[in-house]
């Protein structure tokens, strides 16, 4: 991906994307690197060297430099997005559950959002700013009667879910408030803005641990409670369980930055449910498919257990145990999802 240059010659093309230690940030540097950009990415601490070990690894497809910069800090940002043509704000407070919702994930995402804009401003280079939101700034708002179809018009209602406060409101909330933030500024400022709305987002991933989204949709296999109920709050909210890969989210960003003109665009591959994922792997992967009574674990190879198969689904590593040694507690699928 080359510009030219003043000088009559030609150059890379740069990008930022911030929260390089994230899960879709680690992607989407990757895919800017293989199509021949310079990337400048940020994390919150450069000196964590197992969080960050996959930046190492990337800096061998093409330019990457990675810079210290905290959302919530003035100016944090500056050093990343200068000389940029491309600016990916990617890194967000994702905290599903926080002790306390403003002080954790509303204002940070707001206030982040803006510092890093303020960033481009001074930059003066960045021709084109991309948001990731996400469809929680979008489907989370009770629905006006049966065929209401929410679309990029659509906007999660934020009173309400402040009135209510229930389940992941705030995670809604602040993606509506950062969204909206994000375009009255770029509209002062004279930035072009771009928002990409994804789903729930699976694959694999150069980010060796992912905090969100993969642990939930492959909680039928690891049996991990917590996030078989998020699974279900997202059922629930959505009446589906709605599913992209992550490297077509990397693609719409990369979209967004170079095609797209203006306006948010959500980012979705299938709508399915928990009873389908739950017969999914059993079909795709032949070690299960070829026992009767499959039996999964995520968790390292406990003592007398006999691993039969192995394989990499979402970037976490998926074992299968023999049959009739059943790790986690059964669960109820509901089959009916709600609506919100
Ligand atoms: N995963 C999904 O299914 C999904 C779906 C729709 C939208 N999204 C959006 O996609 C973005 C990335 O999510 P993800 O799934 O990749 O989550 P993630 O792996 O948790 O990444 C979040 C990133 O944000 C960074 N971050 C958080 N607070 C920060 C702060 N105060 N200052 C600087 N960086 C900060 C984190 O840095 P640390 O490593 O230092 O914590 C991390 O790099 C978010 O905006 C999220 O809302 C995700």
């Amino acid at each position: 991906m080359a510009a030219a240059a003043g000088d009559g010659t030609t150059r890379r093309k740069t990008a930022c994307v911030t929260g390089g230690s994230g899960y879709i940030a680690s992607a989407l540097v990757k895919m800017l690197l293989e199509k021949g950009y310079a990337v400048k990415t940020t994390v919150r601490n450069p000196d964590d060297g197992e969080k960050n070990a996959h930046l190492k690894t990337l800096a061998a497809l093409g330019p990457l430099e990675v810079f210290r910069a905290d959302l919530n800090e003035e100016g944090s940002f500056d050093d990343a997005v200068a000389g940029c043509d491309y600016a990916f704000l990617v890194a967000a407070p994702v905290a599903l559950m926080p002790e306390n919702a403003e002080e954790e994930v509303i204002q940070p995402a707001i206030q982040g959002t803006l510092n890093v804009m303020r960033s481009c401003v001074k930059a003066g280079t960045v021709k084109r700013v991309v948001l990731t939101s996400s469809t929680a700034a979008i489907s989370s708002r009770p629905l006006e009667g049966d065929g209401h179809v929410l679309d990029e018009d659509s906007w999660s209602d934020v009173e309400y879910l402040r009135a209510t406060k229930s389940g992941t409101w705030a995670y809604p909330a602040s993606k509506v408030l950062a969204e909206k933030a994000a375009m009255a500024f770029a509209e002062e400022n004279g930035l072009s803005l771009v928002t990409v709305c994804p789903v729930v987002v699976v694959g694999g991933a150069p980010a060796s641990k992912v905090k969100t989204s993969v642990p939930e949709v492959l909680s039928l296999l690891s049996g991990d409670d917590d996030m078989v109920d998020n699974l279900e709050l997202i059922e629930k909210a959505s009446g589906s369980i709605p599913l992209v890969h992550i490297d077509d989210v990397s693609r719409a960003e990369i979209f967004a930055a170079e095609e797209a003109t203006s306006g948010r665009y959500i980012v979705c591959t299938l709508n399915t449910t928990a009873v389908a994922l739950a017969l999914l792997p059993g079909g795709q992967v032949p070690a299960v498919r070829d026992q009767r009574r499959p039996h999964w674990s995520s968790s390292g190879e406990a003592e007398g257990e006999h691993l039969v198969g192995q394989a990499h689904q979402g970037g976490v590593r998926v074992q299968v145990q023999e049959p009739g040694r059943d790790i986690r507690r059964p669960r109820r699928l509901r089959q009916d999802p709600g609506t919100p």
